[in-house]
């Protein structure tokens, strides 16, 4: 079975080293030359890192390698694929124009696949010709540790395709759990109102960074507290999932609180900015002295 993967961004680069330690011939597709060189650098990164840990073998290291080409032409990567997935920037009118470019260029029965955390499924699924082979195969960073995969039926999604999908899923050794297709999904309807609850927490000076991130982990065993995952996940990400369900979902119970609202404003997006809660700026984590948000 060929995949291919679009976007080699850290969800697309994860998503394309988990097939090629799975044994699948893997095409990683970005219009960046750069960018999929960077991707290439941040698997065998993240091989050598499971290496350590001794998860994987040196040999699988080197054949998961080999199982990855790097395409920057799309029409050539996914000539003789057999399911797609795409994991480009999030932004629906983005997506819909590559779903539409991949139903013309794609074998007519591959399966599409995307791995949006928000965006409407069935709604992908209308840029194609396809919609019964359209689905959502949403993975959770960092994917090559996470075993969740939710997989996401949209209204004109088949049962074949969900089939295989859950199938695959499997296979990689992941546990594929499935879902229709509503904002939010399942994993972003419960996670992101938790995250924004923890933010009003703070903004309403209840306790602090440390004190509610201490509070999840210790009391709820949570392998991170939620606003240091708010950083990892990034948080324009958790404002637009926040919106996505507040609009979907019709109800002002999931609007970001504003101090999300703010620290997006200000360009304080966590991790990937080098400061959000914490600050990274240095190597190192830091607690950002949370006072200053109040
Ligand atoms: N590949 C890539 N990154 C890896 C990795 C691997 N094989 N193993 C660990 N990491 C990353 C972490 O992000 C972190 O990065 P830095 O080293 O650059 O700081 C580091 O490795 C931490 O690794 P450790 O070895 O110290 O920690 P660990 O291995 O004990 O656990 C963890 C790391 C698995 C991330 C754990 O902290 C965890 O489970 N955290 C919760 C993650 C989570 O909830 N993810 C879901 C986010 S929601 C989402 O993705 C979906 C959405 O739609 C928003």
């Amino acid at each position: 079975m060929n995949i291919s993967v679009i976007g080699a961004g850290t969800m697309g680069n994860g998503i394309a080293h988990v097939f090629a330690q799975g044994g699948y011939q893997v095409n990683l597709i970005d219009i960046s030359q750069e960018a999929l060189q960077k991707a290439v650098a941040t698997i065998e990164k993240n091989l050598q890192r499971m290496l350590k840990k001794e998860y994987i073998t040196k040999e699988n290291l080197q054949s998961t390698l080999a199982n990855i080409s790097t395409h920057t032409s799309l029409a050539a990567a996914v000539a003789n694929a057999d399911l797609i997935v795409e994991a480009a920037t999030e932004n629906e009118e983005l997506k819909l124009k590559i779903f539409d470019q991949i139903d013309e260029v794609a074998p007519e029965d591959a399966i599409l696949a995307s791995n949006t955390s928000s965006i409407s499924i069935t709604k992908i699924a209308t840029a194609t010709s396809r919609p019964d082979k359209v689905i959502g195969m949403h993975f959770f960073n960092p994917v090559p540790m996470m075993k969740l995969v939710e997989v996401i039926k949209g209204y004109s999604t088949s049962d074949e395709t969900t089939r295989t999908v859950m199938e695959i899923s499997s296979a990689l050794g992941k546990i594929p759990v499935e879902v229709n297709d509503f904002p939010g999904f399942a994993a972003n309807r419960i996670l992101m109102p938790m995250i924004n609850e923890a933010i009003a927490t703070l903004q309403q000076g209840v306790a602090g960074v440390k004190e509610i991130d201490t509070v999840m982990k210790l009391g709820m065993a949570h392998p991170m507290g939620p606003l240091q995952l708010a950083d990892f996940v990034g948080l324009d990400v958790c404002m637009n999932i926040c919106q996505v369900l507040q609009s979907g979902l019709g109800d002002t119970k999931y609007a970001p609180n504003p101090l999300l609202v703010n620290m997006v404003t200000a360009g304080k997006l966590g991790r990937k900015t080098g400061e959000g809660f914490y600050d990274y700026s240095h190597g190192g984590k830091e607690l950002i002295v949370s006072k200053s948000f109040l």
